[in-house]
């Protein structure tokens, strides 16, 4: 490490970040540091459990496709994520550099997100699905400094490499490093010298941690920064939501590359010093049930696609696997149909437990505890701390009558809740009713005289238990997964077919919604089954497989407001076979 680095992470710009809440327990982490100054997530979760005397309680049980598989433990976990860490710095990375993660959800990924934390970078997890458009979006609004990745993914950033000028740093973690290009850096943790011991970064309650993207009705997708105080509401609600003890051997099947899949697919657990499970292969319920009994799972967190793809593949496949050490399920990400939540209780004799959250929220905000009467259907109750309120569509007031639908909103201030829209203060003061003008973020996040208002409508019943009702914007849930119109519109008109585009969400029995585009033709183009292919192929690759149409409907001209916008909630009303209602109010939206 330079002298200069060592300085700044000694007592260096973040040093006026340190105050705020007591940072108890949880910071106790290194033993090299005096109890209350440090709260660093990547240290939680790796050496403090092993401070704990639990280095060789399993950490990770990995699986991927085929029978590879993998198993390590709290020690392994400390010493390959400060190897990332020591790797980083070496590179010359610096705290507040943002660090792109790019891959499956292979072991390194888990080691890389502690380790970049521990150095006091951004980690900046992307799924590796998406395609190079879908990459280049992300990393150029975050002003992305390294991408870690693997030979399987690295075409797609070096096709966009030369676009991004704070991209300094292309760092490849698995394959073979005769086949890299100049200027990538090769790295490979398992086989590096062991890093025992790192000198953590001092971060603290307010020291950004993880930047997850996120997809909005307008514009292209919102990176959500969070703060290492969000280990506060993430260690809570793994435990009293999600149940987990000392003992338990979790799964949680999200990717780290949605909000997910690193709250609960990295720190919750860890941070509790619980063994989780990860496998990284495609879905089918066979391997899922395998995993299971293989692994003794005794949690799982899931979601409502997966669930309904289970029960298509029906009740025998289940009989033919010992699922007996399952103790607690839980579901989160869309909305999760009574019929689902019936039927796992019949044929696990467990109940999924619905949770509701967003990227946003950081951790679980409304949720069926373990021991509540779970009413099937229903999101469950506000999460102990957490003031929720469904308000007026129109006044923002807070309605009081049960069971009138409304915006569900919470009173700021909870410790995981994001701290920024990156580069984005108007955006981010937009999510909140009853801000003054001028509002500073750190304002609008700790006065809870104000909503924070989700964009999801919701009723609350006479025995305060919320029931979804539907998003309040245009934004299409597929698979549990965001996916912004505007987004798969700006890329349809980049093909050389399409004059105009709307993508709107339709229904689909497994994964609620999938995206369905309107056209309109260039001249000199007609409609045909070869053209539909070649568009939804060029979406595919440019985004991902999820923002994909799964259908093309051709159109002489496309339905808009008198000022021009195109009209997504009509064309989307119709696809869903809801009243469109009266065009002229439409228009005025
Ligand atoms: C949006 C947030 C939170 C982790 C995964 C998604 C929808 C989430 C539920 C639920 C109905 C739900 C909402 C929300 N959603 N949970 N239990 N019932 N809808 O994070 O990508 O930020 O998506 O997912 O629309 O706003 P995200």
């Amino acid at each position: 490490m330079t002298e200069g680095l060592r300085a700044e992470r000694q007592g260096g710009p973040r040093a006026e970040h340190q105050g705020g809440r007591a940072a108890g327990h949880l910071a106790d982490t290194t033993g090299q540091r005096e109890e209350g100054e440090l709260l660093n997530i990547g240290a939680i979760c790796s050496d403090r459990v092993c401070a704990r005397g639990h280095a060789d309680r399993v950490a990770l049980i990995w699986e991927g496709f085929g029978d590879r598989k993998a198993t390590y433990t709290f020690g392994d976990l400390k010493v390959f994520s400060n190897g990332f860490a020591q790797m980083l710095v070496d590179q010359g990375i610096a705290p507040g550099d943002r660090v792109c993660l790019f891959m499956d959800k292979i072991p390194s990924l888990y080691f890389a997100f502690l380790g970049v934390l521990k150095m006091g970078g951004v980690v900046q997890p992307l799924f590796s699905a998406f395609g190079d458009e879908s990459l280049e979006v992300r990393l150029a609004s975050a002003g992305t400094t390294a991408i870690l990745t693997t030979r399987k993914h690295v075409k797609k950033v070096r096709k966009i490499l030369d676009r991004l000028p704070d991209l300094t740093h292309v760092i490849v973690v698995e394959g073979d490093p005769s086949k890299l290009k100049d200027g990538e850096v090769f790295f490979d943790v398992e086989s590096a010298p062991r890093v025992e011991e790192f000198d953590v970064y001092r971060s603290g309650p307010e020291t950004p941690s993880v930047l997850h993207y996120t997809s909005g009705t307008t514009g292209q997708p919102k990176g959500a920064q969070h703060a290492h105080d969000s280990i506060w509401g993430q260690a809570l609600t793994t435990s009293w939501v999600l149940d987990l003890k000392e003992d338990d051997i979790y799964w949680c099947t999200a990717d780290p590359g949605w909000v997910t899949g690193t709250s609960y697919g990295i720190i919750g657990p860890w941070s509790l010093g619980v063994t989780q499970c990860v496998l990284d292969s495609g879905f089918t319920s066979a391997r899922w049930y395998q995993f299971i009994a293989d692994n003794h799972v005794t949690v799982w967190y899931s979601a409502p696609t997966a669930i309904r793809s289970l029960m298509r593949d029906g009740d025998e496949l289940v009989a033919k696997y010992d699922l007996s050490s399952l103790r607690h399920l839980a579901s989160v990400g869309e909305p999760l149909n009574a019929e689902a939540v019936v039927w796992s209780e019949k044929t696990y004799g467990l109940a999924f437990h619905d949770t509701f959250w967003q990227t946003e929220t950081g951790s679980i905000m409304i949720a069926n505890y373990p021991g509540m009467p779970i009413k099937p259907g229903s999101m469950g109750k506000p999460f102990p701390g957490i003031a929720a309120a469904v308000l007026d569509l129109k006044t923002y007031e807070p309605l009081t009558e049960p069971d009138s639908v409304g915006l569900i909103a919470f009173r700021p201030g909870w410790p995981s809740m994001f701290r920024a829209y990156l580069n984005e203060p108007a955006k981010y003061a937009s999510r909140f009713v009853g801000a003054a003008d001028g509002a500073t973020p750190d304002e609008l996040r700790t006065d809870t005289s104000l909503w924070y208002v989700s964009g999801d409508r919701s009723s609350v019943d006479a025995d305060g238990y919320f029931w979804f009702v539907g998003r309040d914007d245009d934004v299409i849930n597929t698979g549990g997964h965001l996916v912004g119109p505007f987004e798969i519109e700006s890329a349809l008109v980049e093909h050389e077919a399409v004059a105009e585009a709307a993508a709107v969400g339709k229904p689909d029995a497994v994964n609620m919604e999938v995206v369905k585009a309107f056209v309109t033709l260039k001249p000199g183009f007609e409609p045909s089954g070869d053209l539909e292919l070649s568009i939804m192929n060029f979406i595919r690759k440019k985004l991902s497989p999820l923002a994909m149409p799964q259908e093309i409907e051709y159109k002489d001209k496309l339905p808009r407001t008198r000022s021009g916008k195109i009209l997504r909630r009509y064309l989307r009303a119709i696809e869903w076979g809801e009243d469109v209602g009266d065009l002229s109010t439409l228009e005025d939206d």
